[in-house]
């Protein structure tokens, strides 16, 4: 069966908790990672047919109630906090290890097997995640995380504040190891991968939190 996220839910972002370094652009690229995941660690999991961003499929690592499931919490009645590890997660120690150590609260986390897809193909793909659905007023903006996990030349994350305006985007060209944070319900996103391989990558969704902004500045 196929699934297609759905469109935010409508929340008011100004009632949550934001950390500083995504304030002004909507997104933070950090420093790339100090280690390396083992390919076997992501070709290997067990992937899902769930449709987002364009062409793709998803490894469930961590979801709500460890189920091998890509529906978002609030099927189950929880924010996007909280993960519970899948079956999945055995068989990626480095990930969950690295996931584990941003010490911070994590809700889905997913790697993205992404086919490819050029620019105006992905283009017909921009859109806002659904993160803050019955998220708890007064707690943390719960954003994205992202880590590289293949080399796939020329592709990119494209981001734009607004969806139709060509002036609002940035473009974040993507690499192994590369890393970075997004606002992905205040920012559309999508990846262009101009290559004949799949591209890979890690998703994690995180709570804004205190300890989170600290993480990503030493981690930038
Ligand atoms: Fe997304």
């Amino acid at each position: 069966m196929t699934y297609v996220d759905s469109a935010p839910s409508k929340v008011n972002s100004q009632d949550y908790y934001h950390m500083d370094s995504l304030k002004e652009n909507g997104f933070a690229i950090l420093k790339d990672a100090d280690f390396e995941v083992p390919e076997e660690e992501f070709i290997n999991l067990e992937y899902m047919d769930w449709k987002s961003g364009g062409d793709t499929n998803f490894a469930p690592i961590a979801s709500a109630l460890g189920d091998m499931e890509c529906a978002g919490f609030w099927e189950h009645d929880k924010p996007d906090k909280d993960g519970v590890w899948t079956q999945n997660a055995q068989h990626c120690p480095t990930i969950k290890k690295y996931v584990e150590s941003m010490n911070t609260n994590y809700g889905r986390v997913r790697t993205i097997k992404l086919n490819p897809q050029d620019y105006e193909q992905a283009l017909t793909q921009i859109h806002l995640d659904d993160n803050n659905r019955i998220n708890p007023v007064g707690s943390g903006w719960v954003v994205r995380t992202w880590l590289e996990l293949t080399n796939n030349p020329g592709a990119a994350m494209i981001l734009r504040t607004k969806k139709d305006d060509v002036t609002s985007e940035v473009q974040l060209p993507l690499h192994r190891g590369m890393r970075y944070v997004v606002d992905s319900e205040r920012m559309y996103h999508v990846v262009m991968n101009p290559t004949d391989k799949p591209r890979f990558s890690l998703i994690t969704s995180i709570e804004s939190s205190e300890q989170m902004e600290k993480w990503i500045q030493s981690n930038s």
